[in-house]
């Protein structure tokens, strides 16, 4: 069973609010490619992105999980959505813009995997086209596996995610993200889902040396609009698309 299958039902009330991230696409949009017709996001999940975005029209998503692309289809209807692999996809046409959001690019487990999205992502975007995405930095993933358990008591029962990294000779970050979700099934019953998931923290100087020749930095920003540093939260990037 793919990542993700087992969560999907659970994600969106267990997950923090997609707002501000569809926010901070929109506002790309606007700043750099405000005439954008057609987006592409990889690793759409539950489409809660998607379901946002007032522009562009035509949009599509991207996702190995099929009980992810299950509840985005409920949600985003007017969306095409597909099942497959971000890390080597061949769609037959390009898109205005290309996102990737709420780290989702973590979920490539080498750099390999990612240098081949950013390839992908190349492929499928017009000249000058927009590629945004953010990724989980090297400093939170090695804070969220140093932290207890995160526990979120919410409306179906009880999430526990537990993150444990293992540091080695690579200079990437492998991590793997346990998380046991109680289903409240009847007044003090509850059924165990189980789900292991991996993600790589890479460093942004690693990352923007990938993007460099093909891509253009329009803009990177931390959690607090500052420049994102490997000890920030999150790093989200806007780049250009040279030919
Ligand atoms: C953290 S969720 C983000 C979902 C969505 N972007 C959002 O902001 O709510 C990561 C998503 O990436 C998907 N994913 C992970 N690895 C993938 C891969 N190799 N190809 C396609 N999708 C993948 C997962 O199935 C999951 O739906």
């Amino acid at each position: 069973m793919p990542e993700y299958d087992r969560f999907s039902r659970f994600y969106d009330a267990a997950m923090d609010d997609p707002g501000p991230r569809a926010d901070y696409v929109s506002g790309c949009i606007d700043r750099y490619l405000p005439a954008a017709t057609s987006l592409l996001e990889l690793g759409c999940g539950t489409g809660s992105i998607l379901a946002r975005l007032t522009s562009p029209t035509s949009l599509t998503g991207l996702d190995r999980s099929t009980g992810m692309l299950e509840v985005a289809r409920g949600k985003v209807p007017g969306a095409r959505l597909l099942e497959g692999d971000m890390q080597c996809f061949s769609l037959g046409e390009r898109f205005d813009v290309v996102i990737s959001v709420f780290d989702s690019l973590n979920h490539l487990l080498t750099f390999d995997a990612w240098q081949s999205m950013f390839d992908a992502v190349h492929e499928h975007l017009v000249d000058g086209g927009l590629f945004v995405f953010d990724v989980n930095t090297l400093g939170e993933i090695r804070r969220l596996g140093d932290e207890p358990p995160w526990v979120d008591d919410f409306d179906s029962g009880v999430l526990i995610m537990d993150v444990s990294f293992a540091e080695d000779e690579s200079p990437d970050l492998t991590s793997q993200w346990d998380i046991r979700i109680f289903e409240h099934v009847g007044s003090s019953r509850f059924d165990l889902h189980h789900e292991v998931i991996g993600e790589l923290g890479v460093s942004l100087e690693r990352v923007k040396g990938a993007l460099e020749p093909k891509f253009a930095l329009l803009e990177e920003t931390d959690e607090n609009g500052n420049t994102p540093t490997d000890e920030s939260v999150k790093a989200h990037f806007a780049y250009r698309r040279v030919p």
